[in-house]
């Protein structure tokens, strides 16, 4: 590993101390028309580079099951492997907000279990704030964690964890009746206390209807440009996903081509002898060099 740790003096940022950005804050943005800025991370230095680079808020995404372990969908990632990444992630945040999302299966099955999970994101995980997937039937149990002293986002629309009953990842309240029950899930969630409400996959006219209704913050994913925030996964504006992205993704980078290109020209100097050059190696110092000639002089002369 490097000799540098990405902690160093070098890696710091010149940037001023930032405020801390608190569930409360984010009301505060949507009073003033300030739009909120979020992206995943799921690691320390990602977490560290977003949050120098002044994001309001910083989700580890059970998204992390398809962009760091490769798995298709979200939903086999287990709460100790969310674990494992909001606690990497909470020791690179110093400003941001730190949303941990539920994976599936930690809160659908029993309150009791749901909450026991939730208040380890936050005792273990370090976590300000936990991410349910769902509408107005997750009002209760929203409520119940919020009871608990535990911020919540809601998230609904177009929610992966609900993959197989929606038969695929498909843009949701295209129709009259989709568009009423988004309605009543944004209202039911509001109601209930959330914190702010992630609107993934819906048209932009509905979300721009939601955002106008609630009091809660919205942040969109695949929603317009009228929501009270924007979330991206972090994947996906540095270009660092496979196959085609959706519609609403825009890569503000590309880091996938400059990694490749980076590799290249690593192989290729290391088959050329031209990494390490001598600048980039360490030298004995010079009385150990000269007491070493002297050893490896002696050493010829007996030879002969
Ligand atoms: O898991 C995730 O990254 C998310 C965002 C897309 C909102 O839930």
């Amino acid at each position: 590993m490097s000799l540098t740790p990405i902690g160093g003096a070098s890696g710091s940022s010149s940037h001023e101390p930032r405020h801390k950005i608190t569930a409360a804050s984010l009301q505060e943005h949507k009073l003033q028309h300030n739009p909120i800025t979020c992206l995943t991370a799921y690691d320390y230095s990602a977490a560290r580079l977003i949050d120098e680079a002044g994001i309001e808020m910083i989700l580890v995404g059970d998204s992390l099951a398809q962009t760091m372990l490769g798995y298709e969908n979200t939903l086999s990632v287990t709460v100790d492997e969310m674990l494992h990444h909001v606690k990497a992630v909470r020791r690179g945040v110093k400003s941001a907000l730190l949303i941990a999302d539920m994976p599936y299966g930690s809160y659908q099955i029993d309150p009791k279990a749901a909450l026991s999970n939730a208040t380890r994101f936050v005792k273990e995980g370090g976590a300000e704030m936990v991410k349910i997937e769902g509408g107005e039937k997750r009002a209760d149990l929203i409520h119940r964690i919020i009871d608990a002293e535990i911020p919540v986002a809601g998230h609904i629309g177009l929610t992966p964890q609900s993959v197989n009953v929606m038969g695929g990842y498909k843009v949701q309240g295209k129709n009259l009746s989709g568009v009423e029950q988004l309605m009543r899930d944004a209202v039911a969630l509001d109601r209930a206390g959330v914190a702010c409400l992630f609107l993934e996959g819906i048209p932009r006219e509905v979300a721009a209807m939601i955002t106008a209704e609630v009091s809660t913050p919205t942040v969109g994913i695949g929603a317009g440009p009228e929501c009270d925030g924007q979330v991206l996964v972090f994947h996906d504006l540095v270009n660092l996903t496979f196959g085609t992205p959706a519609k609403f993704v825009r890569h503000f980078a590309d880091a996938g081509q400059l990694i490749r290109q980076a590799v290249q020209a690593y192989c290729a100097e290391v088959k050329a002898h031209k990494y390490p050059a001598d600048e980039e190696s360490y030298h004995l110092p010079k009385e150990t060099r000269t007491g070493l000639e002297t050893v490896l002089a002696r050493k010829r002369a007996m030879r002969r």
